[in-house]
């Protein structure tokens, strides 16, 4: 763990591109692999890494673009922008106040931060912190499903809006940069130590699959709380329909950032037949190699209503702490200020389908 940042490494960076080298010279080299890397081969966080670039624009002109309103809409709440903050573990590693300086700066900047399950601080730590912000709280279901509801409780007790259930981590990917570094996860205080299944707390996530999640297991979720349910981490467009007829308030069409089953098709891939299976019942978003506001135009375009941010988030935190998250989603406000004039669209709803030259395979 290094100091904060001078404001010098901030004035560095002048696309989202740029925290990550900063980041690098700034977290222990395991810790780093461990947020930079995908599962086995990586192919798939590479093809995140260009899927969204693929697609074209054919866009309008001679339109009225004098204002321009880059706001998004999440579970009809408006935001900066249509960028959430994705639920990232350990974000302690990258800071010394971790998921508590994350959302700091997520509040700053308008946009919501989801907590992952295996945060560095505790959900009543952040929302003490940042009481205002708008918080959503991702569930792991670990260590069993007794475990799992009172995690639930605790989260709307503690003011978090949403439950975003991550469906993609039956088992968990195997990240083979972590296995050649010997890289453990740090302290979790809501996952514990894993006591049956081996030394590390990859072993504790590794009880989700004890737990046997299952479509019954989401339907019994919704007598937990009443938080509204986004599913997280589904790329099936059958997955999606049946998401959507069990009446959850969104998905999240996402490949965990390449990190789980390698070779798993990309966001992009897949988001157009995902949005027609779900026929306006829930709200779409997507993530996975979101870096610049063109992506985030492919994906509305595309029928997604908002994207979720992950990597660049973490490199802004340890860059340079909660200014640095409001900096990353700043970056992004401005590329969206200019790119939507040069489309011809005055508002994020204006952004559709035509505005897209090819399908981009
Ligand atoms: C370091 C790291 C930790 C993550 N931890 C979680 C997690 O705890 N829960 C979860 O649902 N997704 C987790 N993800 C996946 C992200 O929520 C998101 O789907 C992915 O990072 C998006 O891709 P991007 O990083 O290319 O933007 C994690 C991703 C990273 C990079």
């Amino acid at each position: 763990m290094t100091d904060m940042a001078t404001s010098s490494d901030l004035d560095r960076v002048i696309t989202l591109a740029d925290f990550e080298p900063i980041a690098h010279g700034r977290m222990a080299g395991p810790a780093f692999d461990y947020v930079a890397g995908g599962s086995w081969d990586e192919v798939t966080l590479a093809e995140n890494d260009v899927a969204w670039r693929r697609f074209r624009f054919l866009p309008r002109v001679l339109r009225d673009v004098r204002t321009v309103d880059v706001r998004g809409e999440f579970l009809g709440r408006k935001a900066a922008i249509p960028v959430a903050v994705a639920p990232m573990a350990v974000q302690g590693m990258a800071h010394p106040d971790g998921e508590v300086e994350a959302c700091r700066g997520a509040a700053a900047a308008g946009i919501p931060y989801i907590l992952s399950t295996s945060s560095s601080r505790t959900m009543e730590d952040v929302a003490a912190a940042v009481p205002d912000a708008e918080r959503w709280f991702q569930l792991y279901t670990v260590q069993s499903f007794e475990y799992s509801r009172t995690l639930v409780e605790r989260a709307e007790a503690a003011g978090y809006r949403a439950l975003v259930v991550t469906v993609d981590l039956p088992v968990l990917g195997r990240r083979e940069r972590d296995v050649r570094s010997g890289f453990t996860l740090p302290e979790m205080p809501h996952v514990g130590e894993a006591d049956t299944l081996g030394p590390s707390r990859y072993g504790a996530l590794e009880m989700q699959r004890g737990a046997g999640l299952t479509w019954q297991w989401i339907e019994e979720m919704r007598g937990w709380s009443s938080m509204p349910i986004i599913l997280k981490g589904i790329l099936a467009p059958a997955d999606a329909a049946r998401a959507a007829e069990l009446g959850v308030a969104g998905i999240v069409v996402s490949n965990h950032g390449g990190r789980q089953l390698d070779r798993a098709v990309t966001a992009p891939d897949v988001l157009e037949a995902v949005v027609n299976a779900v026929a306006g019942r829930c709200e779409v978003w997507a993530d996975g190699g979101i870096r610049r506001a063109l992506d985030i135009v492919v994906a509305v375009a595309l029928g997604a209503s908002g994207v979720l941010v992950g990597r660049p988030f973490y490199w802004a935190l340890a860059t340079a702490g909660r200014s640095g998250v409001e900096r990353a989603a700043e970056l992004l406000r401005e590329e969206l200020l200019l790119a939507l004039p040069m489309l011809g669209a005055s508002t994020i709803a204006e952004i559709d389908r035509s505005l897209l030259a090819s399908a981009g395979s």
